[in-house]
């Protein structure tokens, strides 16, 4: 019988975390153990030193691993950094049999059109989202398929990320110490976990505030419509206070998340100081609510800003999100998603990670939303697998090129 364990592996800037699950249907995975290390041999997103990662990487392995039982072979792994962007790409194509109409054969050649485009050497693209399909000239078409006509236009967004982050990730730690069978884009896979379907054709913003970066998608229309990267997250938040109080950076992350809030409001009504332990011989100092709550709303008004900047470059044609998500450790922060609200001029909730069939207590936390949509990519991909076996069909092998390997696993699992 086959081994039905698979394993997930969120490589953060902060926190590597990793899951071992048994899949037994489609509906019914059973996670079995949750491992944790800090992240080592990582900056701003990307990889900075590959023994450390790879380091890090194996004592969260080794935590996830379930004894006695089997050992963890492959995982499905979040691809770090990444540096998304997504442009607009068009392509056509004439309808080859004029009598049955446009077939899939021919969605799938004008998709194939649109990739063909150049880009850049260092980008590679993971993701195609047709926004559009025009039949005859005529546009708004979701569905070709089956349609009369003889020429199919499509206008579609491509999402493309840098190459070196996810090469230098799989350097690492691909087949060193474990197999990455698959990388995951981490907004598509915090998204698996924390939005609905209706969301996503409603129109929604998720943002994934981690400890080095802030993730921003926008779905609509049931699609990924734009995805991008802010390299500022919680930790910055944490790094402010440090070096505003002059205080070592422990005290800062406790402050942070004991005390902290971005409400000036909410920090003037709290009459107590915050007391700074002393350094170099000086007397305990003690601070207001009000100074800690400055320092992180000017952080926090900085990195809206930019999410402002980014969601500025979105062409909302046909949709509007109506709402934004956030998750991630960052949102925890005392009120931010207000802050965001006021901001966006959108109502927000906070969003936590949910798994068909149910999830263990300990991982419905923003923190485990890419950890939880790996889950569930991983489950999908490993019952595709199951029933071609089971079809006797010829397995479609893993590429060996790497980043051919990110977009195989992404088509089959995205179309
Ligand atoms: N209660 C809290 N209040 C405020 N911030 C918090 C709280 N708990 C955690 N955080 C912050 O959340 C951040 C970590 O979030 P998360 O674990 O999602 O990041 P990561 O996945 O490791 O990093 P990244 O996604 O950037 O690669 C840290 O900056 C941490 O200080
Ligand atoms: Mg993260």
């Amino acid at each position: 019988m086959k081994n039905r364990q698979i394993c997930a592996l969120d490589v953060g800037t902060g926190t590597i975390r990793a899951a071992t699950a048994e899949v037994l249907g489609k509906d019914n995975i059973k996670i079995i153990k949750k491992g944790t290390a800090p992240s080592a041999g990582m900056k701003g997103g990307a990889v900075v030193d590959m023994d450390d990662l790879a380091m890090a990487v194996r004592k969260a392995l080794d935590q996830a691993e379930v004894s006695p039982g089997p050992k963890i072979k492959e995982v499905y792994a979040s691809m770090i950094g990444g540096r998304l962007r997504t442009t607009e790409r068009y392509g056509v194509v004439m309808v080859k049999n004029d009598a049955s109409g446009v077939t899939d054969s021919d969605v799938d050649r004008v998709l194939q059109k649109a990739r063909e485009e150049p880009i850049p050497s260092d980008e590679e693209v993971i993701h195609l989202t047709p926004s559009e399909f025009a039949v005859d000239g005529v546009g708004g078409v979701r569905q070709p398929a089956g349609m009369a006509g003889q020429r199919l236009d499509v206008k579609a967004i491509l999402l493309l990320a840098k190459k070196a982050p996810a090469e230098n990730l799989l350097r690492s730690i691909d087949g060193s110490v474990v197999k990455v069978k698959a990388l995951g884009v981490q907004p598509f896979m915090a998204a698996e976990a924390v939005l609905d379907g209706v969301e996503k054709k409603d129109g929604v913003i998720l943002i994934d505030m981690g400890a080095g970066t802030t993730d921003v998608a926008v779905f609509g229309g049931g699609s990924l419509r734009q995805a991008s990267m802010i390299r500022m997250g919680g930790n910055h938040l944490t790094r402010d206070i440090s070096v505003g109080l002059r205080i070592p950076w422990p005290q800062a992350e406790e402050i942070k998340v004991k005390d902290g809030t971005v409400s000036r409001l909410d920090a003037s009504k709290k009459t107590d100081s915050i007391y700074l332990s002393a350094l170099g011989g000086k007397e305990n100092r003690k601070i207001s609510h009000t100074t800690v709550a400055e320092i992180l709303e000017a952080r926090v008004q900085e990195i809206s800003s930019e999410v402002k900047q980014q969601l500025g470059e979105v062409d909302f044609n046909d949709y509007f999100p109506r709402k934004f998500v956030l998750t991630g450790g960052g949102s925890y922060l005392s009120g931010i998603k207000e802050y965001l609200e006021r901001e966006l001029r959108l109502p927000g909730r906070i969003g936590l990670p949910k798994m068909p069939g149910g999830l263990p207590a300990e991982l419905v936390k923003p923190e485990n939303a890419v950890l939880v949509g790996l889950m569930c990519f991983g489950q999908k991909h490993f019952l595709n697998e199951v029933s071609k076996e089971n079809q006797r069909e010829e397995m479609k092998l893993v590429d060996r090129n790497i980043l051919s390997r990110i977009k195989t696993i992404w088509q089959d699992f995205l179309r």
